[in-house]
């Protein structure tokens, strides 16, 4: 039987040059099957309100949403590392704001960390639950919770502001005490140097190819999603497979076969 993957393994891997497969999942038939496939990492993202729940942004996603798909992937792995996402609204107010809801998720589903987007300004909260045990994950470059602000997925960090702001932001996330941060959609070359600077693990959406780590979303991989994002190039195409399948059933119904 494969060992519990922890936060441990993850900074062990880092430091051997060792890539770590992460992959959202959102129920227990999914996290069952990526562990099969050898996933290290399970990301219960919010994108579970756009590719289960229907809403054209993660905004709308509840804490009890999370809560709900959280538990029943913690019930479907085996020793995969469970992620899930702090959602929008549920963390921005204090450090208190978010343990407490962190708290309500840990005991609540069982899972092992816990992710937040932001860069600087998050930065007390990290210190806040970090210092209180909780293992966390940070999320910088393309935040999907300021989809509103920023207006589109678009890369993050073309501009050279933009591009020293999200270096710092990581650097800043990870002395506050964040074990692993995410880096979303940014130029290869960033996501490089970060790696290389921080003695935390990177974890890539998008962001080329040197990350100590690489995370899609399920969806995605595995050409279930009507549209995918430019960086992600589909592993199957299950869509059209799922259409075909259910169009031959129905016709069989039809004909009484
Ligand atoms: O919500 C999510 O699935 C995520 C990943 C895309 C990193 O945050």
């Amino acid at each position: 039987m494969k060992k519990k993957v922890t936060a441990a393994t993850l900074r062990a891997a880092k430091e051997q040059g060792q890539p770590m497969v992460w992959l959202t999942a959102y129920d227990a038939g999914s996290a069952r099957i990526a562990e099969e496939a050898g996933v290290d990492v399970l990301l219960v993202g919010d994108s579970v309100g756009m590719v289960n729940l229907g809403y054209d942004s993660t905004i709308p996603v509840t804490t009890q949403d999370m809560i709900l798909h959280t538990a029943a992937v913690v019930r479907g792995r085996k020793s995969a590392w469970v992620v899930c996402d702090l959602p929008f609204g549920s963390y921005q107010q204090s450090p208190e704001q978010a343990l407490a809801t962190s708290v309500q998720i840990l005991q609540q589903t069982g899972c092992d960390a816990i992710k937040l987007e932001g860069g600087a300004h998050m930065l007390e909260t990290v210190q806040f639950l970090s210092q209180r045990g909780i293992a966390v994950v940070g999320h910088v470059g393309l935040t999907p919770q300021s989809v509103k602000q920023f207006g589109n997925y678009k890369q993050r960090g073309q501009s050279q502001d933009e591009y020293q702001s999200i270096y710092e932001d990581a650097l800043a996330i990870a002395q506050a005490g964040a074990v692993v941060v995410v880096l979303e959609c940014v130029p290869d070359s960033l996501a490089a140097k970060i790696t290389q600077d921080l003695n935390i693990p990177t974890v890539g959406i998008g962001a080329g190819k040197t990350c100590d780590a690489q995370v899609l979303v399920w969806h995605d991989v595995l050409g279930l999603s009507e549209t995918v994002p430019p960086f992600v190039q589909p592993y199957a195409n299950l869509r059209k497979d799922a259409v075909a399948a259910i169009s031959a059933w129905a016709t069989d119904v039809r004909k009484r076969l």
